[in-house]
């Protein structure tokens, strides 16, 4: 097929996708098949190329169910997930402006986490160092949001998710904690560590061809959200944990990395008498109010 042809093409195609009553889908659609056609053209993308990622994609179809999220994972490891909340942020930038930044959710959020008493335990018998976490949830010109939800999730002290430790996983590390009338909140959970995504199915392979490290720092996930607020999606980063400037999803940003303190057994802040070692710290999120 000669240039012009493969211009054509294109151009067909795109006429094809542009039909619909749609005007946002016609866009997405034929912008999707303009980038596509142009990297085959870039590349000159061979028949074996293209069936390998053919099959990449079939793969990462066939290894996905309810707790295994392979294309979210895709996604992360692209930056895509990364660009989209970037563009979110972009988008959103006069009404979000001084509000707690967003990072990626990942392919580990599990919806009904437990509700947990405002000072409880959401990793109560998991593996790991304990670690208090105290702050406020407030708005922007720091007023305290009573009843914010904060709705956690973490890795255990060894760096893995309840979903990945069995088929039919049992929630563990997971909670859901309200602000009290002043907008505090405080739990318990474990102090989280660096961990590799998870590299047993496509993603894994890509990782290794591409010699791409696959680790991310230490962090604990959280959807922060108040009546009346912009929710936000985002994470804690512990500050000592490696792999900080080498997250394998380009999740961290400096305004999430928190302090862990290493404080001997003793009493803990909350009363709590610790017959080991613990870390405290301490972070408070601030939510925008919704536009009008
Ligand atoms: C996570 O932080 O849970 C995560 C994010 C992206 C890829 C893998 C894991
Ligand atoms: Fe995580």
């Amino acid at each position: 097929m000669s240039d012009y042809n493969q211009s054509l093409l294109t151009s067909d195609v795109v006429k094809a996708f542009n039909q619909s009553p749609d005007p946002r889908l016609n866009l997405l659609m034929t912008t999707l098949v303009k980038h596509l056609h142009a990297f085959a053209r870039e590349v000159d993308l061979t028949p074996a190329e293209w069936m390998a990622g053919l099959q990449f994609l079939t793969k990462t179809g066939q290894i996905s169910n309810e707790h295994r999220a392979e294309f979210i994972l895709l996604s992360d490891i692209l930056g895509l997930s990364m660009m989209v909340v970037s563009l979110t942020q972009a988008r959103e930038s006069k009404s979000i402006e001084g509000a707690t930044e967003a990072t990626v959710e990942g392919p580990f959020y599990w919806p009904g986490a437990p509700d947990v008493a405002l000072g409880g335990n959401i990793a109560e018998g998991v593996v790991g160092e304990p670690a208090y976490y105290t702050g406020h949830v407030t708005d922007v010109a720091g007023k305290p949001l009573p009843n914010a939800l904060l709705d956690l999730w973490s890795g255990d002290g060894d760096g893995t998710y309840d979903v990945q430790l069995s088929a039919t996983p049992t929630m563990q590390a997971r909670g859901k904690i309200r602000t009290d009338e002043h907008g505090r909140y405080r739990f318990w959970s474990i102090r989280p560590t660096y961990y590799p995504i998870p590299s047993d199915g496509p993603v894994g392979e890509l990782m290794r061809a591409t010699h791409r490290p696959i680790n991310r720092p230490g962090h604990i996930h959280m959807m922060v959200s108040a009546e009346g607020h912009v929710p936000v999606t985002t994470h804690l980063f512990v500050a000592d944990s490696p792999f900080l400037d080498q997250d394998a999803v380009f999740g961290k940003r400096d305004s999430l990395v928190v302090p862990f303190a290493k404080h001997a057994a003793g009493t803990a802040p909350d009363g709590t008498v610790m017959d080991k070692p613990y870390y405290t710290t301490s972070y408070d999120f601030r939510l925008a109010p919704l536009p009008a």
